[in-house]
């Protein structure tokens, strides 16, 4: 058997007994089962203030108080619980107040009839308000989680790239280098031609791995940031003109920009790296541009990457795609040194994208100081691997025999 329903905890701000017993008729009579509690004075309804109440009645005109005071008070406590004020004439100034101050709603002591629908429909437009809040807390918290989660991510996938990075360099990197020194002394020292023709044969495919191996490290951990950012970043640009053959122009009014001896906060580099990276492989996939720019500016403590495109430029819908990542990722890889995002597209004939980077270096400066560098990979790793390097300004690369 279910419980009867907890009877109305009403809080009634009223100077005059008659018509609070007036007011507890009619809500007898309309069947409404009320645990009213009656307070005449401004100093009984602040202390009343502390319990709980499903719906408080005021009156407005009480002495040396008023029922519009007394909703003040209230809303400043609670932004919910339904008040309905009561007053022997309502004009329309005194309306708009109570509703502009958060009544639920007002009625004529001649109109006493309506206190009980008034005060059930003022209860369920509460619950609905405290369930919508309460459901909106909720999305919000889930959405911060989710966030921080990206974010976490993020940092822990650039540590291990970092991590199998290096692996590759000492451990794969050191056999293969051994392992042509070894080639290229059996070749030198054979005095048969078929062996000596196997053994360049070897030497070419051990070449060969050693490239791809470069190849792979450098998208696992961009060791051109070691350079400096603007190095790293002109760096991106020839590459890109160089692979697909649109124009790339780099600027910056500053070349010491994250230069050793000027560095950035820990992890701003990278982050402006990736963003770079992301922009070109999207520019090359989707924008058909003939021409693109890319400007790193660092102007009052604020550093901004802009990357525009003269292409067919994007809608919202495009950012919307089900199964892309990359700016969504870059949003979050932004946040994660305090910094954001932000697209602009004109779209049409003159149109393209311009996709901004801005870094505040004061938020990203607390942040770095406890995380671990980042270095990593990107949109642009499998790319990489089916193309050549430049070997000749690609610092990864290993020392050559
Ligand atoms: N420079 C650009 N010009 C035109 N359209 C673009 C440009 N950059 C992005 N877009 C559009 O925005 C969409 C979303 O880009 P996003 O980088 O998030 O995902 P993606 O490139 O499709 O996939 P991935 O997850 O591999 O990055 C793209 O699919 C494309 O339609
Ligand atoms: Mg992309």
């Amino acid at each position: 058997m279910s419980e009867p329903p907890a009877p109305l905890r009403l809080l009634h701000l009223e100077d005059s007994d008659l018509d609070h017993e007036l007011a507890l008729a009619q809500l007898q009579r309309s069947g409404l089962d009320v645990r009213a509690r009656r307070v005449e004075t401004r100093d009984e309804f602040e202390a009343a203030l502390a319990r709980r109440w499903d719906a408080i009645v005021s009156d407005y005109n009480l002495p040396g108080f008023s029922g519009l005071q007394a909703l003040r008070l209230v809303r400043a406590r609670d932004a919910i619980v339904p008040f309905i004020l009561v007053s022997g004439e309502i004009g329309e100034d005194l309306a708009v107040a109570a509703m502009r101050d958060g009544a639920s709603d007002y009625l004529l002591k001649s109109g006493l009839a309506r206190l009980a629908p008034a005060l059930e429909h003022a209860i369920d437009a509460a619950r609905t308000r405290a369930a919508k809040l309460e459901a909106d807390r909720e999305l919000a918290e889930s959405r911060r989680r989710l966030a921080e989660l990206a974010r976490h991510l993020q940092t822990r996938v650039e540590a291990e790239r970092a991590a199998i990075a290096r692996e590759i360099h000492d451990d794969v990197g050191g056999s293969l280098t051994a392992l042509k020194f070894d080639i290229d002394w059996i070749r030198r020292h054979s005095a048969e031609p078929a062996l000596q023709q196997r053994a360049a044969s070897a030497l070419e495919t051990v070449t060969h791995a050693i490239g791809a191996s470069q190849r792979i490290m450098h998208n696992l951990r961009p060791a051109i940031l070691d350079q400096g950012l603007v190095a790293a970043l002109q760096w991106l640009a020839g590459r890109f003109e160089k692979r697909t053959g649109v124009d790339c122009l780099f600027r910056t009014g500053d070349e010491r920009i994250g230069a050793p001896g000027q560095e950035l906060p820990d992890g701003v580099p990278l982050v402006a790296y990736r963003t770079a990276q992301e922009a070109l492989t999207n520019i090359s996939k989707h924008a058909q541009a003939q021409r693109v720019t890319m400007d790193l500016s660092l102007s009052g403590g604020v550093l901004s990457l802009e990357i525009s495109d003269d292409g067919r430029g994007l809608s919202q819908s495009d950012l919307a795609k089900a199964g892309s990542f990359g700016i969504r990722g870059l949003h979050e890889r932004a946040g994660t040194v305090g910094g954001w995002i932000e697209l602009g597209s004109t779209g049409g004939t003159d149109g393209g994208t311009t996709l901004l980077l801005s870094i505040p270096l004061d938020a990203a400066l607390p942040q770095a100081a406890s995380r671990r560098r980042e270095d990593g990979t990107d949109a642009e790793a499998d790319d990489d691997a089916s193309h050549g390097t430049d070997r000749e300004h690609d610092p990864s690369v290993w020392s050559s025999l």
